[in-house]
């Protein structure tokens, strides 16, 4: 079996990524990348990386929703967001299966959207049958799911760190901090000053603080999970509902390193009273048992970058320091692959019927 996918947006480092994983593949054959200003090469022009690659030959066209599903029975979108909900609406009205790389279909609320990214949701359908796409929580939603939701990558980070912690009542809900860093393909591959070589290189900074785009969406999946009945009680009590912003909120606080990939979430959290390392550890372990990508780290180990440069895996090391009351979480991820093209894969495989894993298990590129 052979799913024909599209691309949208391949000039961007979302759609390189994703153009990079795809020349591997073998089961999903990418048959047609859109660009509105480079429609007209071939693949292999754009990107000399994938020459000898049968994806090279592959013709950029514009980005025209009646061409995409004339050829293809799954498309990626990697595009903005804003551009995203439009292409979606029209791809998902043509029966077609859509993964969104964007923000558009990750908050469930349309309003907590409008206030955080400043425009209207205009797709309130396809936003109502979205499946947010952290395979790790939600595998079996999409696996039959049509649109999927690919997650942020400062959530996946940071979601996938927080998450045990939360579910099992091991820390408080209130006083999580964030400290997130990420490499600056994170910005995207427009021309822009701050993402220039002499004003990244050699120096490291703190930006859009208090109310970076991804904590809403980190909000609402972690105020999710711990609402789920039985848990946290002190939460649900209240009658709130799961929506971002109400019930749990994080100090989410994002840097930005001179590296192009990568992205170190160092979360700071307060243990509940008598929960000692051993429960801990038993509860990652309980929560990732099984899952292929995420790497508990033994005690004593911390994550580096390097070591999940452009894979799927998430790293995470565990440090209780008890004289402070504290759990600090440590969870490193690859921004371009697992925090967004990578996972784009691994949703689009669950989607079609394919192992999760399939063309996403190579060994991190070191040094
Ligand atoms: N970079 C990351 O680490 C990362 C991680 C997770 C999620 N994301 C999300 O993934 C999406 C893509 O990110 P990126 O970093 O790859 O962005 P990017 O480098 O800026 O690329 C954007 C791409 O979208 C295309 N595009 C822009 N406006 C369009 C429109 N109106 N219609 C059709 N195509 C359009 C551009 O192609 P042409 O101009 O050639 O048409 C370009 O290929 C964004 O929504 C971003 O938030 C990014």
């Amino acid at each position: 079996m052979t799913i024909r996918a599209g691309l949208v947006g391949v000039t961007g480092y979302t759609g390189m990524e994703l153009a990079r994983l795809l020349a591997a593949h073998p089961a999903i054959k990418l048959v047609c990348a859109t660009s509105r200003t480079d429609a007209g090469k071939k693949l292999g022009e754009l990107y000399p990386f994938l020459q000898g690659f049968e994806l090279a030959e592959t013709e950029i066209i514009q980005p025209e929703p009646e061409l995409l599903a004339a050829c293809c029975d799954l498309v990626f979108l990697a595009v903005p967001h804003g551009a995203a909900m439009e292409m979606a609406g029209k791809l998902r009205a043509k029966g077609l299966k859509v993964v969104d790389l964007s923000a558009d279909f990750r908050l469930r609320d349309a309003a907590t959207y409008a206030e955080w990214y400043g425009q209207a949701h205009n797709e309130p359908d396809c936003l109502a049958e979205a499946v947010y796409g952290l395979p790790e929580l939600y595998a079996e939603r999409i696996r039959t799911a049509k649109l999927v939701a690919n997650p942020g990558c400062y959530p996946t980070a940071s979601i996938l760190g927080l998450y045990p912690a939360l579910k099992n009542r091991l820390i408080h809900c209130e006083d999580l901090v964030i400290d997130a860093k990420s490499g600056t393909s994170g910005a995207g591959r427009k021309a822009a000053v701050g993402s220039l070589f002499c004003e990244v290189h050699d120096s490291f900074k703190p930006y859009g603080m208090p109310r970076h785009r991804h904590t809403p969406e980190i909000e609402q999946e972690l105020t999710r999970l711990v609402a789920e009945p039985g848990l946290t009680p002190h939460v649900t009590d209240q009658g709130h509902k799961p929506l971002a912003g109400e019930a749990l909120t994080v100090s989410f606080n994002p840097h930005l390193l001179p590296l192009t990939r990568g992205i170190l979430a160092s979360i700071y959290t307060r243990l509940r009273p008598g929960v000692d390392e051993a429960q801990i550890r038993a509860a990652y372990a309980e929560a990732y048992a099984g899952q292929c990508f995420v790497r508990l780290l033994p005690a004593g180990k911390l994550p580096e970058l390097r070591n999940v440069r452009g894979t799927m895996f998430c790293d995470i090391a565990l440090v209780p320091d008890f004289r402070t009351g504290r759990l600090l979480i440590f969870s490193a991820i690859d921004n371009l692959c697992r925090g967004a093209s990578g996972q784009a894969l691994a949703n689009a495989n669950l989607m079609c019927g394919l192992p999760l894993e399939l063309g996403l298990e190579a060994a991190p590129i070191v040094p």
